[in-house]
């Protein structure tokens, strides 16, 4: 009887297990083991070479200091850690700046979703006078003065009469961005069937992000990055994190009811983005999670819960690309010389 009993108990918890493994697999997907295909833009060795000089390309920018690098640093979780970044000029930006990591698979681009994709993306920091302050043309003018860069623009747009152009810019910078994905973390594992890839108390902060509703908002392949809300849905978080002066997705489509509405993050390898929010006001994930709670469930969550949640979360850190840094062509004659 008592076999049967532990037989029977075994039974129940590993039914209870699946339970929540298929729960998690309804609501979320593991991010796959090699870059996804995009729409008109085929990932060719030569682009996605091409594409990751650029990344690390400074003379993108006016000073010749920054490129996407600076802010979106591929050895620092994909993002610069500070609370806004900081550019052209040392210029604060409005905004913390969100990783590149898996950010080819969010359906939503920006905090407040002003770019349809990744290649219409990287035309705005390039421009904006707080981030790399440099113009098209001059772009143009700084790539077609190297010769290297001429080469590599006709092997990775072959039968282009005049490959050099700052639509292709961005379309090879977007090829190299979707290789920067993260895949095998331990919640991905657990989504393919490992029931193991979590320990008890991961698996209990799952089971409290589904069930207090976090997932109404994060959930999907990024865990978030899908969709809007509005930040303070049930309670306004202070000015301090919730700043009067930016009101989101309002500056896009200025209709009254997207004021203060913001991407829902996407989760993914969060514990290496610190600080958190589109104020990057906040440094710790915990307070991050509690933050949640009471402004978008209206949920005062215990210490206990949200240490589960950050458990939770933590199992969604997957394997960071290890990243070569590229060698960039010499500077010619004709090379625009850096401006302040
Ligand atoms: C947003 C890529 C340069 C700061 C983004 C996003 C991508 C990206 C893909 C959207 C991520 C998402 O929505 O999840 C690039 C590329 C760059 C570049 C390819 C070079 C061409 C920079 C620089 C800075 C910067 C130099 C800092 C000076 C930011 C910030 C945001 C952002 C603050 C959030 C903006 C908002 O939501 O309003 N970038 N970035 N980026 N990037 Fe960059
Ligand atoms: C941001 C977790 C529930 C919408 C965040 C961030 C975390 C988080 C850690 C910060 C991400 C970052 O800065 O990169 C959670 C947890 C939840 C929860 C653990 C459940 C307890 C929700 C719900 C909604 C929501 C229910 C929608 C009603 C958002 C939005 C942001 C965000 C819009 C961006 C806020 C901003 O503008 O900075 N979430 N979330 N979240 N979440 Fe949640």
């Amino acid at each position: 009887v008592k076999a049967l009993a532990i037989s029977l108990g075994m039974m129940a918890g590993s039914a209870m297990a699946d339970d929540l493994m298929d729960r998690a697999n309804s609501m979320f997907e593991p991010i796959p083991k090699y870059p996804p295909v995009i729409d008109g833009n085929e990932l060719t060795q030569a682009k996605v070479e091409l594409g990751k000089m650029l990344f690390f390309e400074p003379r993108l920018s006016s000073s010749h200091l920054i490129s996407c690098n600076t802010c979106h640093n591929v050895g620092l979780g994909g993002d610069d850690e500070l609370p806004t970044s900081i550019g052209h000029g040392w210029q604060k930006g409005p905004r913390n700046s969100p990783t590149v990591f898996n950010a080819v698979f969010n359906a939503a681009q920006f905090w407040d979703g002003r770019a349809a994709d990744l290649a219409e993306q990287a035309k705005g920091p390039v421009q904006a006078g707080v981030e790399m302050s440099s113009t098209p043309d001059r772009v143009v003018s700084t790539l077609n003065s190297m010769p290297e860069y001429i080469e590599r623009f006709e092997d990775a747009f072959p039968g282009q009469d005049n490959p050099v152009t700052f639509d292709n810019m961005v379309v090879a910078i977007e090829a190299y961005e979707a290789t920067l994905i993260t895949p095998e973390a331990p919640f991905d594992k657990y989504l393919r069937g490992d029931s193991a890839a979590l320990n008890e108390k991961e698996k209990e902060g799952l089971a409290l992000f589904m069930d207090r509703g976090c997932t109404a908002c994060h959930s999907g392949m990024n865990v978030g990055g899908q969709n809007y809300y509005p930040f303070g849905l049930v309670a306004k978080p202070g000015a301090e994190i919730l700043p009067a002066g930016d009101k989101g997705r309002f500056s896009v489509t200025e209709t009254a009811s997207d004021e203060y509405v913001f991407r829902a993050s996407p989760l993914r390898n969060i514990e290496l983005t610190a600080p958190y929010f589109h104020s990057g006001a906040v440094w710790s994930l915990e307070e991050a999670v509690a933050v949640m709670g009471t402004a978008q469930l209206g949920t005062e969550l215990n210490d206990s819960e949200v240490k589960s949640i950050v458990a939770f979360l933590k199992t969604l850190t997957g394997n960071i690309p290890e990243v070569t840094y590229p060698v960039l062509p010499p500077s010619t004659a004709d090379t625009p010389k850096p401006v302040d």
